[in-house]
Formats: C-alpha cells, sequence, structure tokens
C-alpha cells in the first residue's frame, strides 16, 4: 500500500464519515449486538441453530462439522435434504402458495409474476421433463440463459432432482461453454434462443451449437432451448428440445430427490492465476444454511414484506447464493430484471425499484458508479423511498461511491452492507450489520457471527491494528466450497498451501485502528473489472492462440469506472509486423479475438503494441512494471530484470504516434 492511499485511509476514518444505526433501526432490526458473542462462545453450536432453524431436514443432522479430512469440510454431513424443496415447496405446504416468488421484469417491458405455488408447478414440470430426458441423479447440466425466470426454474428443477448445475454466463463465448462442459461432463445443456440486451435479441443458441462442434459435442445428448426472443435457431433434431413443448408434456407434481447434506448442489467456474478456470463446487446443507441466514440478517430482511432486488445475474456466485438459494430459501419476494440500467432509458433501475416498491436493493460499486456519471437526475425523477437497505458486492466501494449510494439512492436513511465474499465462500463473509455496527463507507468491517477472518503477514502473524497484510479465514465455515471439480491438489495448493491451516483468499487488507477490515484488492494474478473476475493469465492464452501474436501480458491497471481494466502489452510476430497493419487495426483484431475465445467481459480495454516485455532472469515477466506503465506512474524498482533497457525501449514506444 502506497503513503498516498494510506493517508486517504485516515481520512476516511474521521468520525463525520461514520454513520451509527438508527436507534429505530436497531429496535427492529433481525440481529442484535449479542449475535456476535454467542456465535464465538459456541461456534459450531451458532451454526447448528441456524441450519436447524433456516432449513427443512428429511433426516436431521446429528453431527455439526467434521473437518478431520482437512481441507475437505463435512457440515451437517448425516442431515438429507432437498434444496428445491426448502426453497419452494416448503412454503406453499406453510400456507404461502399466493405468496409472490419472483416479478420478472423483461428488458422490452414484458412481465411475469410467479408465486410460490407457481413456482413450484414449474419447477415440477421442469424436473419432470429432466429426468424425462435422461438426467439422472448425480449427472451435471449446463445452464446457459439470459436472466429471465426459466434460469431460476431450471436451477431449481435440478436441484430437486439431485444433478449439480454449472451455469455459464450468457456472456462466455462457445469456446468457454465448451470447456466448461468438457470439464464438468455435462450431458444436458439447457439454454435459450436469446435475451434482451441493449434493447435488441441478443442470440444465445448460436454458441451452444457451436461449443458442440467442439469436444462438447460427444458429452452432450441434449440441449432444451427456451423460447425468449424468437429468433430463427438452428435445430438438431434428436438433441435439441423447446422448453416449452417438454415442459408442457410434464406432469407439475414431482417429489423432490432427498440427498445427503454433502451432495454436490452445483459447479461455478471462476478465474484463477492459470489459464485454467477453476470448476467451484459447493454442497447443499452447509450452503443453504449460510445462504439463508446471511440474506436474512445482513439484508435484515421481512419475508411478509420486503421486496428485494439483486442486480446481478445467475451466471455469477451472486446471483446463486443471493437471487436463487437465499431469497427463495427465506420465502422472500424479489425483482429479476433481464436486461440492463440504460435500457430504453436511464432511469430504468429507478423506474423498476418505483415500480415495485424494492425495498433491500444488492449491487455492485461499478454500476453505482455509472449512475453517479449519469447524474442524479435520473433517480430523482422516481419515488425511491421504499428503499431501507442498500448492499455492495464484487470489489471495495470507494468512499465517495457510497456515500452518492447512502444519499442519493437511499435518501439518507438506509444503512448500507459492503459484503466481502467469493465464489469459494459460497455467502457472505465480512460485513457490517445493519442496525447493530457502525458503518464506515469502504469498509468490509467485520466477520459475520460464526465466522473467523484475519489479516497476516508473510509469515502468517495476525498483523496489529492499523496494519496490512494478506486476508485469511481462520475456521471453517458452512458454505465453504468443497474442493475444484475433478482437482483436489489444485484445491489444496490455492487455497491451504500458502498459510499451512488457513484459507488463503488471495486478498490483500488492512485491518484499522478499531480492528475492522479494509479489502485492498487481489494480490496475485486475478483482476477485478466491474466485480468480475478475470485471470491474467487466461487473457494472455487467449492472445497468443491469434496467429499475429507472439507474446503478451496482461495487467490489471486501476480504472475509474470499472475499478480494473484490462490493459494487455503484445509482441507481434515479424509476419503480423511485416503485413504494416495500423496499431488500431491489430488492437480491434486482437479485441474481437478475446471476445471470440473467453467472452465480451474480458477484451482489453487498451492493446499495446511493444517490442519487448520485461522480465526477470528467470524468465518471468514483471507485470508491476507493466501496471506503473499502464497507470501512467513513474516505473518502479528495474533492477532484476534480465536487460534493464527494455523499460526504456517500452516507454518509447509508447511515446511514438504510430503506435498510437
Ligand atoms: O477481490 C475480492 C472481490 O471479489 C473477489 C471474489 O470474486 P468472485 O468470486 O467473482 O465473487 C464476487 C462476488 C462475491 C474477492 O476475492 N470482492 C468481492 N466483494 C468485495 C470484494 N472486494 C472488496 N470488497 C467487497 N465487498
Amino acid at each position: 500500500m502506497t503513503e498516498e492511499s494510506s493517508r486517504d485511509l485516515e481520512n476516511l476514518l474521521t468520525e463525520e464519515r461514520r454513520f451509527p444505526p438508527s436507534a429505530e433501526f436497531a429496535a427492529q432490526a433481525n440481529v442484535q449486538a449479542d449475535v456476535y458473542a454467542r456465535a464465538s462462545a459456541d461456534r459450531l453450536g451458532f451454526w447448528a441453530e441456524q441450519a436447524r432453524n433456516l432449513v427443512s431436514w428429511s433426516t436431521p443432522f446429528t453431527e455439526v462439522l467434521d473437518w478431520s479430512k482437512a481441507p475437505v469440510a463435512r457440515w451437517f454431513g448425516d442431515g438429507r435434504l432437498n434444496a428445491c424443496y426448502n426453497a419452494v415447496d416448503r412454503h406453499v405446504e406453510a400456507g404461502l402458495g399466493d405468496r409472490v416468488a419472483i416479478h420478472f421484469e423483461g428488458e422490452p417491458g414484458d412481465t411475469r409474476t410467479l408465486t410460490y405455488a407457481e413456482l413450484q408447478r414449474e419447477v415440477s414440470r421442469a424436473a419432470n421433463a429432466l429426468v424425462a430426458l435422461g438426467v439422472r441423479t448425480g449427472d451435471r447440466v449446463a445452464i446457459y440463459l439470459p436472466m429471465i425466470p426459466e434460469a431460476v426454474i431450471a436451477m431449481l428443477a435440478c436441484a430437486r432432482i439431485g444433478a449439480p448445475h454449472s451455469v455459464v454466463f450468457g456472456g462466455f463465448s462457445a469456446e468457454a461453454l465448451n470447456s466448461r462442459i468438457v470439464d464438468a461432463q455435462a450431458t444436458t445443456v439447457i439454454t435459450a434462443d436469446g435475451g434482451y440486451r441493449r434493447g435488441a435479441p441478443s442470440a444465445l443458441k448460436p454458441a451452444v451449437d457451436e461449443a458442440l462442434t467442439k469436444e462438447a459435442g460427444s458429452i452432450v445428448q441434449k440441449v432444451l432451448v427456451v423460447r425468449r426472443t424468437g429468433q430463427d435457431v438452428a435445430w438438431q433434431d434428436g438433441r435439441d428440445v423447446w422448453w416449452h413443448e417438454a415442459l408442457e408434456a410434464a406432469s407439475d407434481q414431482h417429489a423432490p430427490v432427498v440427498v445427503e447434506a454433502e451432495h454436490p448442489l452445483f459447479i461455478l467456474y471462476t478465474s484463477g492465476t492459470t489459464g485454467k478456470p477453476k470448476g467451484i463446487f459447493h454442497t447443499t446443507g452447509g450452503y443453504l444454511t449460510q445462504a439463508a441466514f446471511t440474506h436474512l440478517n445482513v439484508f435484515d430482511l421481512k419475508p411478509e414484506t420486503d421486496v428485494y432486488w439483486c442486480t446481478a445475474d445467475v451466471g455469477w456466485i451472486t446471483g446463486h447464493s443471493y437471487i436463487v438459494y437465499g431469497p427463495l430459501v427465506n420465502g422472500a419476494t424479489q425483482v429479476i430484471y433481464e436486461g440492463t440500467p440504460d435500457t430504453p432509458h436511464r432511469g430504468r433501475w429507478w423506474e423498476i425499484i418505483a415500480k415495485y416498491g424494492v425495498s433491500i436493493l444488492y449491487t455492485a460499486p461499478t454500476a453505482i458508479r455509472t449512475c453517479m456519471k449519469w447524474g442524479e437526475e435520473y433517480p430523482a425523477a422516481h419515488d425511491l423511498s421504499s428503499l431501507r437497505i442498500l448492499g455492495s458486492v464484487g470489489e471495495s466501494i470507494n468512499p465517495e461511491a457510497w456515500i452518492w449510494y447512502r444519499r442519493v439512492i437511499g435518501g439518507d436513511r438506509t444503512p448500507i452492507v459492503d459484503t466481502w465474499w467469493q465464489t469459494e465462500t459460497g455467502a457472505m463473509m465480512i460485513s457490517p450489520l445493519p442496525g447493530v455496527t457502525t458503518a464506515k463507507p469502504g469498509s468490509a468491517q467485520k466477520a459475520l457471527p460464526g465466522i473467523g477472518a484475519d489479516v497476516v503477514d508473510d509469515e502468517a502473524h495476525s498483523v496489529p491494528d492499523g496494519h496490512g497484510g494478506y486476508l485469511v479465514l481462520t475456521e471453517p465455515w458452512p458454505s465453504m466450497l468443497r474442493g475444484i471439480w475433478g482437482d483436489p491438489q489444485r484445491f489444496q495448493d490455492t487455497y491451504w498451501s500458502r498459510f499451512p491451516g488457513l484459507y488463503f483468499a488471495g486478498d490483500g487488507a488492512k485491518k484499522d485502528d478499531d480492528g475492522d477490515i479494509w479489502l485492498l484488492g487481489r494480490v496475485d494474478d486475478v483482476m477485478n473489472v466491474s466485480g468480475h473476475r478475470l485471470s491474467t493469465t487466461e487473457i494472455e492464452s487467449a492472445l497468443v492462440s491469434h496467429p499475429s501474436v507472439a507474446e503478451a501480458a496482461v495487467v490489471g491497471a486501476a480504472d475509474e469506472m470499472t475499478g480494473q481494466a484490462v490493459v494487455a502489452f503484445v509482441i507481434l510476430r515479424a509476419t503480423a509486423t511485416a503485413e504494416g497493419k495500423s496499431a488500431e487495426d491489430v488492437s480491434t483484431e486482437l479485441r474481437a479475438h478475446v471476445a471470440k475465445e473467453i467472452g465480451p467481459i474480458a477484451k482489453p480495454r487498451t492493446i499495446l503494441v511493444v517490442a519487448e516485455l520485461p522480465k526477470t532472469r528467470s524468465g518471468k515477466i514483471m507485470r508491476r512494471l507493466l501496471r506503473d506503465v499502464a497507470e501512467n506512474r513513474a516505473v518502479g524498482d528495474a533492477t532484476t530484470l534480465a536487460d534493464s533497457s527494455v523499460m526504456d525501449l517500452i516507454a518509447a514506444g509508447l511515446r511514438a504516434p504510430s503506435d498510437g
């Protein structure tokens, strides 16, 4: 951490940047301050109580945690349950069938409301349809859908039959879909003709068709296709099946398949420090417990009256835990929106909040900063007085955006919860608790009750207050990942080897003088662009797979809007240089290539063509120096470079107008 940013941090901790909980809010909050002490006095007892209170078990568990096979945990191991039953059926059985589960708002303005009773019939039909297509308990199902109710229904239908789902974000490419299908050996794909994005239909089925011309084609038996946009689709008889036809033919009665607490619920691929994404897998009982506990208490949810909206996509872990499992297990009413915030106008989000009376909003700092840039007139034109809790996730929220969020969107009355967690943690880990903690703009603050987090130095010693280091988790937690699909060694190496006995999160962090935690960004080769995780190595591999590129180095450079932005340095092959293309043409071509290989979100913001890359004597690219260049800073210590003139060469090349 630089001296400058540490000074900024001090400034933020002044009295006027602290927001104590209002007495009125505190009096009605779901949790009280003693929750921390209760949880730390008997951590396992605390989680067992949450598991009993928040989740329904077909066979109650007697065992809470088995950590004897660390780092693979078993939580509530002898209990049996079904995740979909917990998310849907039990609410209907409790007489809440008429409660709205989902208010769906399509981008073109079409709407659909699903009560819990309707959701139960839909997931039952979908479960029967999957079984009729040959999907069995334990089989993997890939889901590649836009943000439509069918995405939730498909996930729940898989959970209902005990078939782990692997949701692939609709913005990922055919190539990315192929590799995820192959890694998980998914035999079925659920997709759509397309979805609406930025005012136009955006096709999805062609990417599935393309993915299935590759290795995935020999694994996938059936493709279920939701008709959303009515676009023309290519059809492979015998393999492709319309979702609506399959569901119409299916009964709306289906008995959920009871599974063990440790039965895999889903796999979700996320970027690591190598070119190959990691299939993070989560199981059932512990995951549901922590997703439900955190959703209920971090958002202070009152299921009878709140209208909750999480703007994430189900393609990310936030969509899994805080659109599908957390809210539905808690019997919440929620909004799901298909499209972009500025379609057809920049007030669309605020219009949706006013229309449905949204009371809890969960979104990402990038989105908040974008809305801030568009201006206050858009939120000001709508009645946002229904909002009572605001959440943030995906990256640290800068204090300016935090204060804008609270003042302009929350009308100065709403607690903000800045929630730190990861795909791997499955659910929130570090966050303020509304009504209990004093909020500090920019800090995720405190490990939640029952969670152990610390900041340590290189030798794994806990750092004193006022110091920085690496964020670690010190105790197993119910929703922790149970592994990387098919790669136990990588699981051990990535998370459990840096500091023996501690989970290494990959984030830098600092404790302030009160012991509150401030997240400082990744300390590995993972970037965070608009709250989305991208791997530098994965983008480098995509770049060098282009025939014009000899070598590539990618860094995440600070970006005002997206947090970080992808900046690529490439060395062209002699053949490509000879073609005499302009730097702009090369850049356009390479950006399109990365979009094709990974997906549009991975496209570099800037591509700089260079003659050399800075490397150590052992051949390791010094990304730190490239980051200095990308962020327009004076280049730091370059003495370990094999050839110390390289940085001068890069700087000179970047100044040359022909390299733009
Ligand atoms: O660097 C941290 C950042 O996002 C990473 C996890 O990314 P992912 O698995 O895609 O999950 C994102 C949604 C939970 C973390 O290692 N991150 C997430 N939330 C925060 C955050 N950084 C700072 N503050 C947060 N609230």
